[in-house]
C-alpha cells in the first residue's frame, strides 16, 4: 500500500483530537477552562502579561459576553468564588435582583393563571442586572492588571468580530431572537443566518465595553445607567435608574464541608448550589461508593436518592437569606444527613410524595410554616475555571438564565438582558424553566434576589488546592458537580474522565430520574426501572469547565466539556 502523507496528517490529527478531550490538558504553571477556546485564551493572555487568576477571570468573563452571546453576558448575574494561595477565600454574589416595582403576581392574569412566557421573555423578565458590577469590583480588589487591560481583549473581539463556530452559528438562530428587532438585527443579520465560520462583529457591543473599560461607573450611575433604565421602561419593563444606581454587589462568606476527608468549599445563598451539594455529599459519605463502582446500578440508586433529598430540602428551605433566614448549618449537618440516611431503602426508590423529613431541631419550625412551590428552571449559563501560577483560584459561573436570557438586546448599547426573573417562584405549586419545585420564599418581592442553582467550587486536599469546578445546566448543575467530584474522589478518574462520564439527575420533582441518552450500559437501566425509578433518557447537558491540581507534581490539570465544544489552555 502506498503511504499518503495527507491522510497520515488527517489521522493524526483527529487521534489528537480525540485524545484532547479524552485527557486533561497538562500546564506546569497556569490553567482556564471555558466553554470557548478564544475566551480561555484571552485568560491565559492576562496571567502571561503578570495578570493573576483573578485578572483571568474578569478577561475572561468578559470575552464570554462577546463569542458566547447565549450565556456570557453584561445584562445577566452570577458568583464569583475566589480562593487565594494564601487559603484565604472569598465569595462575590452579583446575582440579578428583582426591580423596586416587583410584585408576587407581575406573572399572573387576572384569574390568577400564568400568562405562558411572561417571566421568560421580553422586557419585563429582566432582572437587575449584576455581572459588570460583579467583574469590575472583583478587577477592583484582586486583579493586578487594569480593567482597561483586562477588558482589552473583550473589545478588539467585538470590534474586530471572530469566526463562529458552527454550535454557535446554528444558536444565533433561535427563534425568539427574532422577536426583538434589536436581536434579530445583530444576532441574525435581520434574517440572513451567519454560518459558520463567517466573521462576526458587533460594533456597539465594542463600544459599550469601551464605555465600562472608562468609567466602569456608568453602567449603574452614569449616562450608560439612563440610557439603559430608559430602553427598558420604553420596553415595558420595570427596572428603574433607581434599581441600577442602587445595585449592590454583596460579598458572602462560602458554605464549607467535608467530603471523606476533602474540604468542599461552595455557593451559599441565594444558591441553592453549595447547600444541596454538601447535603447530597453528606448523605453519600454513609455508602461505599467505590466497592459498587461509577454508574452501576447500586451507586446511582443511592446517590439519586441523596439527590432526591437534598433538592426536597431546596425546594422548602432556600432563597435570598437577605430576607429569610436560612438553616444552611443544620442543611450541611452530617448528622442531618445520617438521619435522612436511615430513609433510604437500600434498593428501591423513595417515591418522592412519601418523602418525610426525619425531625430535626431547627428544620422543624421552619418546615411547617414553608411548604414547598414548584419552580422550574433551562436555558444557558456559563462557567470558567482559573488557576494561576501562584495557586489562586476561581471558580465563576454566569448566566442570563435562558440562553439569549429575555431574548431583549438594549438598543444602542449592543448587549443581551437576562430573565433571571423566572427563577423566582412565580406561582406557588407551578414549576419554573427547570421543573423546579420552591419555596414561597422564594416569591417576587421588590430588590429579593431569586434562588438559584449555580454552584462554583472548589475542592481542597489536605489544605491544599485540588478542584476547581462548576457548570450550566439549572437544577442539573447540582448533581453535574456531585458527579464529578465522586467520580475523582469515589471511583478514581482523572478530571476529564469524570466530567465526560454520563450524567445522571434527579430533583425530587418531577419523581424521575434524568440520563445522559448516551453511556450508561443497557443491562443497568432494567435493574434501575425494578428498582422503581421511571428513567428520563435526554440527549446530554451541562458544560462543565474545571481543573485539577495533581497533588505529587502540582500540575494544573485542565478538563474542559467536550459536549459543548470549550477548551482549556495553559502554560
Ligand atoms: O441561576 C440559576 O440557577 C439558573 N438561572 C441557571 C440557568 C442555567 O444554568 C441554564 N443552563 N443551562
Amino acid at each position: 500500500m502506498r503511504f499518503r502523507p495527507l491522510i497520515a496528517v488527517f489521522l493524526l490529527a483527529g487521534c489528537l483530537a480525540w485524545a484532547e478531550g479524552m485527557r486533561p490538558v497538562h500546564a506546569s504553571k497556569a490553567m482556564v477552562a471555558s466553554v470557548h477556546e478564544l475566551a480561555s485564551q484571552t485568560g491565559v493572555d492576562m496571567m502571561r502579561a503578570g495578570g493573576n487568576a483573578v485578572d483571568a477571570a474578569v478577561a475572561t468573563g468578559f470575552a464570554l459576553a462577546v463569542v458566547h452571546p447565549a450565556a456570557g453576558n453584561l445584562g445577566g448575574g452570577g458568583f464569583l468564588l475566589l480562593r487565594l494561595a494564601n487559603g484565604d477565600v472569598h465569595f462575590l454574589d452579583f446575582r440579578e435582583k428583582a426591580p423596586a416595582k416587583a410584585s408576587a403576581d407581575m406573572y399572573l392574569d387576572a384569574k390568577g393563571n400564568v400568562i405562558p412566557d411572561a417571566s421568560l421573555l421580553g422586557y419585563k423578565a429582566v432582572a437587575v442586572p449584576g455581572s459588570v458590577a460583579g467583574l469590575v469590583e472583583a478587577e477592583r480588589r484582586w486583579g493586578k492588571l487594569t480593567l482597561k487591560q483586562v477588558m482589552e481583549p473583550a473589545i478588539r473581539l467585538a470590534r474586530d468580530g471572530f469566526a463562529l463556530r458552527y454550535a454557535d452559528a446554528r444558536a444565533l438562530r433561535d427563534e425568539h431572537l427574532a422577536q426583538f428587532a434589536e436581536s434579530k438585527r445583530i444576532f441574525q443579520r435581520d434574517g440572513n443566518y451567519y454560518e459558520q465560520g463567517e466573521i462576526f462583529r458587533q460594533p456597539e457591543l465594542a463600544h459599550t465595553l469601551e464605555r465600562i473599560a472608562q468609567n466602569p461607573d456608568d453602567f449603574y450611575h452614569g449616562a450608560m445607567a439612563g440610557e439603559l433604565a430608559a430602553a427598558i421602561q420604553k420596553g415595558g419593563g420595570l427596572i428603574s435608574g433607581d434599581d441600577l444606581a442602587n445595585y449592590k454587589v454583596v460579598e458572602r462568606r462560602a458554605v464549607r464541608g467535608t467530603y471523606r476527608g476533602y474540604q468542599v468549599i461552595s455557593a451559599p445563598p441565594p444558591s441553592s448550589g453549595g447547600v444541596a451539594l454538601l447535603e447530597t455529599l453528606n448523605l453519600l459519605e454513609g455508602y461505599d461508593l467505590h466497592a459498587l463502582g461509577s454508574r452501576s446500578a447500586m451507586s446511582i440508586h443511592l446517590t439519586a436518592e441523596s439527590f432526591r433529598r437534598a433538592f426536597f430540602d431546596r425546594a422548602e428551605f432556600l432563597s435570598d437569606p437577605d430576607f429569610t433566614p436560612i438553616p444552611v448549618a443544620q442543611l450541611i449537618d452530617k448528622q442531618f444527613a445520617a438521619s435522612w440516611r436511615e430513609s433510604i431503602d437500600p434498593i428501591r426508590a423513595t417515591p418522592s410524595d412519601r418523602l418525610q423529613r426525619p425531625k430535626f431541631e431547627a428544620l422543624d419550625q421552619l418546615a411547617s410554616t414553608r411548604a414547598p412551590a414548584a419552580v422550574h428552571e433551562g436555558g444557558n449559563t456559563t462557567h470558567l475555571s482559573v488557576v494561576d501560577a501562584e495557586g489562586n483560584a476561581v471558580a465563576m459561573t454566569t448566566t442570563l438564565n435562558d440562553s439569549f436570557g429575555s431574548r431583549v438586546t438594549v438598543p444602542g448599547l449592543g448587549f443581551l438582558l437576562n430573565d433571571e426573573m423566572d427563577d423566582f417562584t412565580i406561582k406557588p405549586g407551578v414549576a419554573n424553566l427547570y421543573g423546579l419545585i420552591q419555596s414561597p420564599a422564594n416569591a417576587i418581592a421588590p430588590n429579593h434576589r431569586p434562588l438559584s442553582s449555580m454552584t462554583p467550587t472548589i475542592v481542597l486536599k489536605d489544605d491544599r488546592l485540588f478542584l476547581v469546578l462548576g457548570s450550566p445546566g439549572g437544577a442539573t448543575i447540582i448533581s453535574t458537580v456531585a458527579n464529578i467530584i465522586m467520580g475523582v474522589i469515589d471511583f478514581g478518574l482523572d478530571i476529564q474522565q469524570a466530567v465526560n462520564a454520563p450524567r445522571f439527575h434527579q430533583q425530587w420533582m418531577p419523581d424521575e430520574l434524568r440520563l445522559e441518552k448516551f453511556g450508561f450500559s443497557p443491562d443497568t437501566l432494567p435493574l434501575l426501572m425494578k428498582g422503581g425509578y421511571e428513567l428520563n433518557p435526554t440527549g446530554y447537558w451541562g458544560d462543565a469547565e474545571c481543573i485539577a491540581v495533581d497533588p505529587r507534581t502540582g500540575d494544573r490539570l485542565g478538563a474542559s466539556d467536550g459536549r459543548n465544544g470549550g477548551r482549556a489552555i495553559g502554560f
